[in-house]
């Protein structure tokens, strides 16, 4: 991994995202399970193929109290059942920590949720928007447009991830395909309508 001086200046790519020379993740559907809310048609997608969903790439130049980390995420469009194509969503181990989201290419959205009350918003993402994500705040990004939704995140180094809080219960709200564009509904009453389904 590059660090120091060899750092100060990095290449992304603003269409299809990554940095150059940095190392980078793949999430691929499979790696998604339990994620969406619709696991009937996560399990229909699932046995057509394992598409890749989201990649991220980051740069950790440092490591000390005030050093910042970033990454260019890139999501792929698509919708499992009516949920759009989404990440996994974390927490910051260290929860004080904040990140600023830099919308870059595509249509997409942050879905935000208040981890003491709970509270969840949807703010949009995209080509000349900014977004600030507080501190112990969970967040999970989706693209509800049709083509790659390519973003840069910038955090303190110190933040880390805690993806399994996500994991164990999943956020209280999904992002649904609604007939006027993306709807933050409640993920009980979305499941609830699911089985309802005919
Ligand atoms: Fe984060």
């Amino acid at each position: 991994m590059p660090t120091g001086w060899d750092t100060l200046g990095q290449r992304f790519d603003p269409l299809l995202g990554g940095i150059t020379g940095a190392p980078s993740i793949e999430r691929r559907l499979r790696d998604l399970r339990g994620a969406f809310a619709d696991a009937a048609a996560y399990e229909a997608a699932l046995a057509q193929g394992d598409p890749l969903i989201y990649s991220v790439a980051s740069v950790e130049a440092g490591s000390g109290p005030g050093d910042l980390h970033y990454g260019v995420g890139t999501l792929m469009p698509g919708r499992i059942g009516a949920e759009y194509y989404l990440t996994k969503g974390h927490l910051h181990a260290w929860r004080p920590a904040a990140e600023v989201y830099i919308g870059i290419r595509g249509e997409g959205a942050l879905l935000l949720e208040d981890e003491q009350t709970g509270e969840s918003r949807l703010v949009p993402l995209g080509p000349h928007q900014v977004v600030y994500v507080p501190g112990s705040t969970a967040h999970r990004t989706v693209n509800t447009g049709d083509e790659p939704l390519v973003y840069l995140g910038i955090y303190p180094a110190a933040a880390g991830h805690d993806y399994a809080a996500i994991a164990e219960r999943n956020f209280r709200c999904v992002v649904i395909a609604g007939a006027d564009g993306p709807v933050l509904c409640d993920r009980q009453s979305f499941v609830a309508s699911l089985g309802a389904r005919p």
